[in-house]
């Protein structure tokens, strides 16, 4: 099966074998069929953090679990429940079209329900674990189906349990605690300039996913357009000692310090070492946002991986700090 629309780098590569499964039994109906041929299942969302190194011997199982209900409304609070197969972006559309605040902030953010938690995606200073309630897992060491509270997904930056286990887990179901009445979170930098001079006493949860959706736009590609998979790299963390040396030595570099470490912006480090706009044929680097590696024209997955590796090797050798991929790799050359 082709697989080159189910990703969003637009990479042609191919499943050995494919399903499509809408409920809990389709996912352990179709483990099962792979463990008894012996072979190894993958999880597929909606395929915007992943790069097919080449085809896939294996499984592919795509992820189409829908649902969205609602539970234990009480006061300004609710429970939104949701199927691992919906889309992330409609999903925080309808919150916020129906007045629920807290994931406003997360608009236009690509894939599925289901891969949301795996990276706790983020952007404008929100987090998924801000507002994820637990997760309904199937526990492929058990077979059984288990609930993660917030807690038990060791949730940090870009970071979770279920990228420390991969493959354990897969998730079935997510439960997000929203509220009509809770502060937006309008501080990160690109969104208050975006609201700077407007009128910001009214705003509803839908006026703040516009306005996301606006900054994002203005820098993001949109993968239907050309191809891309987000940020190709995290933003490192390093010592707060080491961001305050990097900061003598170039006193532009861009970052968030906290108390007792520093995110560096990858983007500014990859900028630096003049990456921004470069195009090698099939594919290149983003000319207005340097962390995203983007897919001109039928790149394969070993192009960008290519790609990558010779933007790691030029950062690490100027400023000694080794990036990280973002996105996982799967798939054989
Ligand atoms: N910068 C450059 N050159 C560039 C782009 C940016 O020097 O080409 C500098 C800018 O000065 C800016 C800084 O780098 O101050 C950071 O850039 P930006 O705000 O564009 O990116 P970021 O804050 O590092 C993160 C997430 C994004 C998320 C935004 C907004 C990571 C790896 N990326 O980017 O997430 O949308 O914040 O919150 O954490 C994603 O994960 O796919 C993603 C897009």
């Amino acid at each position: 099966v082709f697989l080159g629309d189910m990703n969003s780098l637009g990479i042609g590569a191919r499943a050995q074998y494919f399903v499509s499964v809408s409920s809990l039994e389709e996912v352990q109906q179709a483990l099962h069929w792979a463990s008894e041929k012996s072979l190894e299942p993958l999880i597929l969302g909606g395929g915007s953090n992943i790069v097919f190194a080449g085809n896939y011997p294996g499984l592919v199982i795509r992820m189409a679990i829908a649902r969205r209900c609602w539970e234990h409304i009480e006061g300004d609070e609710a429970t939104l429940v949701l199927g691992a197969g919906e889309n992330w972006h409609d999903v925080v559309m309808y919150a916020a079209s129906v007045g629920y605040r807290g994931i406003e902030n997360l608009a236009l953010i690509p894939g599925t329900v289901g891969a949301a938690p795996v990276q706790n995606i983020g952007a404008y200073g929100t987090e998924l674990r801000d507002t994820l309630l637990e997760v309904n897992a199937l526990d492929r060491h058990t077979g059984h189906e288990v609930v993660l509270t917030n807690s038990l997904c060791h949730f940090s930056y870009r970071d979770s349990v279920f990228k420390h286990e991969p493959g354990r887990y897969v998730i079935t179901t997510v439960r997000l605690r929203l509220s009509r009445s809770r502060p937006f979170s309008l501080d990160y930098r690109d969104l208050a300039d975006y609201f700077d001079g407007r009128d910001t006493r009214n705003l509803t949860p839908l006026d703040v996913a516009n306005g996301v959706m606006a900054v994002r736009r203005r820098k993001l590609p949109d993968p239907a357009q050309l191809p891309n998979a987000g940020s190709f790299f995290k933003n490192p963390v390093v010592p707060l000692a080491t961001w305050h040396a990097l900061k003598q030595s170039y006193p532009d570099i861009a970052g968030y310090p906290g108390d007792d470490s520093a995110k560096v912006a990858a983007a500014w480090l990859i900028d630096q070492c003049g990456w921004k706009g470069y195009r090698n044929g099939r594919v290149g680097v983003h000319n207005r946002q340097a962390l995203v590696l983007v897919n001109h024209s039928g790149g394969s997955g070993q192009d960008i991986l290519a790609l990558a590796d010779r933007i790691r090797s030029d950062v690490e050798a100027r400023f000694g700090i080794a990036l990280e991929m973002e996105p996982g790799v799967v798939g054989s050359p």
